[in-house]
Parts: C-alpha cells; structure tokens; sequence
C-alpha cells in the first residue's frame, strides 16, 4: 500500500515539497527518481509511443470506442471499460484482431468505487503496465435547469465528472509503476466553454472536468503524469443521434462549422492518442478543442 501521506492533502500553509522530488513508495521497488518523470525531448522524432497498456472507458462506443482502435494501431494495449460489457468486448476482439495488440474488454459502471478497483486490479494482471487513461463514458441528461431534477443532475455530474477523478484515484498508482510516460485524457466538450439551454448539467460536469485537469496537473506533474481534456464539438456518434434525428438539424450543425461537416470519432480518437504519446511529452493541464472551428466563429 502506498503511504496515506501521498493521499493526503497538504494543509493550508504546509511547507510545499519541492517539485522534483520523486515521492517514496512503501512496499513497492523505488525506481530511479528520473523514471518517474516525464520523458525528455533531446530532438525531433526521438521518443517511442510507451509501451504500455491504456483503460479507455466508454470505449464501446463513439469516441472512446475510436480512440481504443487508434491506440492499439499504435501498438498499445488496451482495456475497455464500459457500462456495455458485451460492447466493451466486441470492441476488445476487434483491436486485437485488426492490430494485434493485447486487449480486456470489461463491464464497468465507472460510478461504482469498488468495480473500478477491481477493473484495475484485473486490468494491470491482463495487460501489464498501465500507463494511459481516456475518460470517455459520457451522458448527455437533457433538461432545462428551470426542470432538472435531483436524478438527472446527480447521474450526469456522476458519471461525466466524478468518475474521472474517482478514475485517476483508482489508477494512480499503476500510472506512477508505469512512467515515464504516463498521461490521462478527459473528454470534455465545447459545452464547458458555451451554454446550452437544455444541457445545464452536461455543460457544468464538462466544466468540471477542465478544472479537474488542471488540479490534477498540478498534483501528478511533479509524478511525471500528465493530464489533459479535450473537448469535441459535434461528433456524429450514438450520444448525438437523437439531436442529428431532428429534421434540418444535421444541415444545420454543418452551415456552423467552417469545416463543413460533422466530426467522426476518429477525428477525436487521433488527439487523443497524441497527447497520450510521448510527442506530447510536454503538454499538460490544458485541453485541444477539436470542432472544426465551431467556437472559434462563435456559432455553436
Ligand atoms: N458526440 C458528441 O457530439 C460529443 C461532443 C463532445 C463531447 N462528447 C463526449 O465524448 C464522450 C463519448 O461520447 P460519445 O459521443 O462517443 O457517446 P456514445 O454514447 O457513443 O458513447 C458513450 C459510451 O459511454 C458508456 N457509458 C455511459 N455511462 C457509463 C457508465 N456509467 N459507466 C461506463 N460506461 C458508460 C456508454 O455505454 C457508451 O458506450 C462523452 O463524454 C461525451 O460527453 C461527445
């Protein structure tokens, strides 16, 4: 077990530790201070994609189910969580089929504390090393907030926002014996930068998850683990098929986005994979909007 001072918040006033110092493990081997650190750049194109596995939850679907296939192109292995246990594994047979990769498909509820334990307990004998996180389970929950009940605001806010922290709780130590190289992604939305009437609880769990990354850069940065969100605008998966089902609405979406189209899941999946490699070596605590240029004209 590691040593409860590293789950512990320092109080207000405490003396800070200094930044570079590795932190010690009880009961596990302490590597070299400078392997839990990110890697070094010395030059273009000299660091490799981490050898190591990545959970992906979501990943039955959409843009998690995208971004587990273009990581195992990359040669990673790959574990999908996802509430959809029979998705999750059709989706693990696939990435091991189409890329030859070692993968774990597994029904996961990411609210539920004590599945994630054992998830990454299973995970980690399945996979090895562990040295990547996509947050990609996502819900939509539309209601007005002048109609938002007290279920609907707790179940988005649950499984958007608090499972990604209960997620890098559960995962941190394995990403800390994984490094260097260790990253984690959120997927957040343009929605945590611009208000939608009827997605008041979407909007703010995405909002969250921006200032989750950032606190959790400032936390893990010094472990040599980044952390960054990304956030998508409109990405023709399964969560916005009942919107695309609307008549105009596709048509609509289109004419607001300078790049003319709607995004596919891979358009995302392939950030994700680059700031889960190490040619992102030095980004973390920010998030890349991805959405054709919706917000940048501001027509979302
Ligand atoms: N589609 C978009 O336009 C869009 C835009 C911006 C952000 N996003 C975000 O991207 C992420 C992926 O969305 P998507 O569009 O691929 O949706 P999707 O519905 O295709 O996939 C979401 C997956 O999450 C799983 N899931 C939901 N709740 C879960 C839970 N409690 N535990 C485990 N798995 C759970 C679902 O089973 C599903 O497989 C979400 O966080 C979503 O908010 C989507």
């Amino acid at each position: 077990m590691p040593p409860t001072s590293r789950k512990t918040a320092p109080s207000p006033g405490a003396p800070k530790r200094p930044g570079t110092s590795p932190r010690t493990r009880t009961g596990t081997s302490t590597a070299d201070a400078s392997a839990r650190r990110a890697p070094r750049r010395r030059g273009h194109g000299d660091l490799a994609t981490p050898g190591t596995a990545v959970v992906i939850t979501g990943g039955g679907s959409g843009i998690g189910a995208a971004s587990a296939l273009a990581l195992a192109q990359s040669g990673r292995a790959v574990a999908i969580w996802d509430r959809n246990g029979a998705a999750a594994k059709a989706l693990a047979a696939r990435c091991a089929d189409e890329h030859g990769v070692a993968a774990i498909g597994l029904r996961v509820d990411v609210t539920a504390t004590t599945s994630l334990k054992s998830a990454v307990r299973r995970s980690r004998a399945e996979l090895g090393p562990i040295g990547g996180l996509v947050h990609a389970a996502g819900i939509g929950g539309p209601a007005p907030v002048s109609a938002l009940d007290e279920a609907t605001w707790d179940e988005v806010l649950d499984v958007n926002l608090r499972a990604g922290a209960l997620l890098t709780r559960a995962l941190h130590d394995v990403l800390l014996d994984a490094n260097p190289g260790s990253a984690i992604v959120f997927i957040s939305s343009i929605e945590a930068s611009v208000g939608s009437a009827f997605l008041p609880a979407y909007c703010a769990s995405k909002a969250g998850l921006l200032g989750l990354t950032r606190a959790a850069c400032a936390e893990l940065g010094p472990e040599g683990i980044r952390v960054n969100s990304v956030c998508p605008g409109a990405v023709d998966t399964p969560l916005l098929a009942p919107l695309l089902a609307m008549p105009g609405a596709r048509e609509h979406l289109e004419s607001r986005t300078p790049l003319g189209r709607l995004a596919q899941p891979e358009d995302i999946a392939s950030v994700v994979r680059f700031l889960l490699s190490d040619d992102a070596a030095y980004v973390t605590g920010t998030s890349l909007v991805v959405d054709g240029g919706m917000t940048a004209v501001g027509s979302v």
